[in-house]
């Protein structure tokens, strides 16, 4: 048995034990996202008391919820391209988080609400984009879980939590019953003893919520951007795709889109997969992977990244190539940007959904040109983001 240590998989059986384990045998290992999100998130939770929270959330995630929520990225979009002409140069992620913001604002607090949220969002944006919140990583909490050591950046933090507290016991105060947003349904959640969760617990995921749900479908659809500049065949071909839809006007634009894009999409998850790693812990038992048996307390990280580059899998991995996907079907463990089992992104068909209307959207109106030519990843808290990258508006099309 081999004892403690940080043990980095990559084989989709590899990580077929890992993601089935039974509920128990593996810890999460998300001690770094604690001071933002805090103890009731659910990327913290283990065991009963996760798959709870993740029942409690799901009826916001269902396709009929989704696809409701349309109309409202197309709208956002709508507002944050108004001013785009000509040569218009614009930071590709910084607009994109702005974006994915306010979307997400949107369906945890309701269209009404998004002004009422403008401190959060600022306060979250500044946050997110503070190199200092890596730094969490190298500092312990103290008993009370504070992090003192971190100045005035912890400052900022608990100032944020006490903004998001602030918005939770507003809506609370106004609760009625589950009316379609994010929050009334963790608002409505009740426990077998029939208790309602605490302005805390709710207020910890919905930070949760807020800072997954945009982080991430900003860098996805940021490198959707870059490798579509940078694959004339690529754009070409979903172009002619996205022209053989039927016209529509701005408020019906809201299905799936084609094979093409659901293809390209599957392919900028593949290629620099948001989340590159996975962490997990050997619980009370030792827990066995590929015929080698991990002692409690080993550090098991399936690498989402390396498994999207297995040769065998995908030849010629470093290739940009959307086609691969409508030649081939991947099992859940050779292609798992969303990660797998229990655990897997609640968020999946959201973040799809917005991606594909984003990128379209774009593709349809604007001629893009990359102005940033080395763009290399950069790790921006658990994901990975084309930081930086800069594309100006090459032509209106539409
Ligand atoms: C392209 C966009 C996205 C990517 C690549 C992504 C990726 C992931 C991955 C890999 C995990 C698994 C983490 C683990 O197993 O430890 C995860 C979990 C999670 N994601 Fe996403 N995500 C995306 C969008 C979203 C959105 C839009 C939301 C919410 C609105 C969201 C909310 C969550 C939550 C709450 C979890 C924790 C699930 C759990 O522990 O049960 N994500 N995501």
């Amino acid at each position: 048995m081999e004892e403690g240590g940080y043990v980095i998989l990559s084989h989709p059986e590899a990580l077929r034990s890992i993601l089935t384990a039974e509920v128990g045998a593996l810890t999460v290992c998300n001690d770094v996202l604690g001071p933002v999100l805090g103890p009731g998130s659910l990327l913290r939770l283990d065991g009963a008391a996760h798959l709870r929270e993740r029942r409690w959330l799901m009826p916001g995630f269902q396709h009929g919820a989704i696809s409701g929520y349309g109309r409202l990225i197309n709208d956002t979009l709508g507002r944050a391209t108004k001013e785009w002409s000509m040569g218009t140069t614009f930071k590709a992620h910084d607009v994109l988080q702005d974006l994915s913001l306010a979307v997400i604002l949107q369906i945890v607090f309701g269209r009404d609400e998004e002004s009422r949220c403008s401190e959060l969002k600022q306060g979250l944006v500044e946050l997110l984009n503070d190199r200092r919140l890596g730094l969490g990583l190298l500092h312990r909490p103290d008993e009370s879980g504070r992090m003192p050591a971190l100045g005035t950046f912890w400052t900022q933090i608990e100032h944020i939590r006490e903004v998001a507290l602030a918005r939770v016991r507003y809506a609370r105060a106004r609760f009625s019953g589950p009316d379609g947003t994010l929050l009334s349904f963790l608002l409505a959640a009740t426990d077998e003893t029939g208790a309602r969760r605490t302005d805390e617990e709710v207020r910890d995921e919905v930070l949760t919520l807020l800072t997954t749900g945009h982080e991430t479908t900003a860098a996805a659809i940021s490198w959707g951007l870059y490798w579509l500049a940078r694959n004339g065949e690529v754009l070409a071909r979903l172009r002619a795709e996205i022209a053989q839809a039927p016209a529509l006007d701005s408020a019906a634009r809201t299905d799936e889109g084609g094979p093409y894009l659901d293809a390209t999409c599957k392919e900028i998850l593949r290629i620099y997969p948001i989340v590159p790693s996975l962490f997990r812990r050997v619980a009370g038992r030792p827990f066995q992977v590929a015929g080698r048996v991990f002692g409690p307390g080993t550090f098991l990280s399936p690498s989402i990244y390396l498994t999207h580059h297995r040769e065998e899998t995908y030849p010629e991995p470093d290739v940009f190539n959307p086609s691969r996907f409508l030649q081939q079907a991947f099992s859940p463990y050779e292609y798992l940007p969303f990660g797998g089992g229990s655990r897997r992104c609640v968020g999946m068909h959201l973040a799809l959904y917005e991606m594909k209307l984003v990128l379209r959207e774009l593709v349809r109106r604007f001629e893009l040109e990359l102005l940033t030519p080395g763009v290399a990843p950069t790790r921006r808290f658990v994901t990975m983001a084309p930081s930086g990258m800069q594309l100006r508006v090459a032509r209106v099309l539409g």
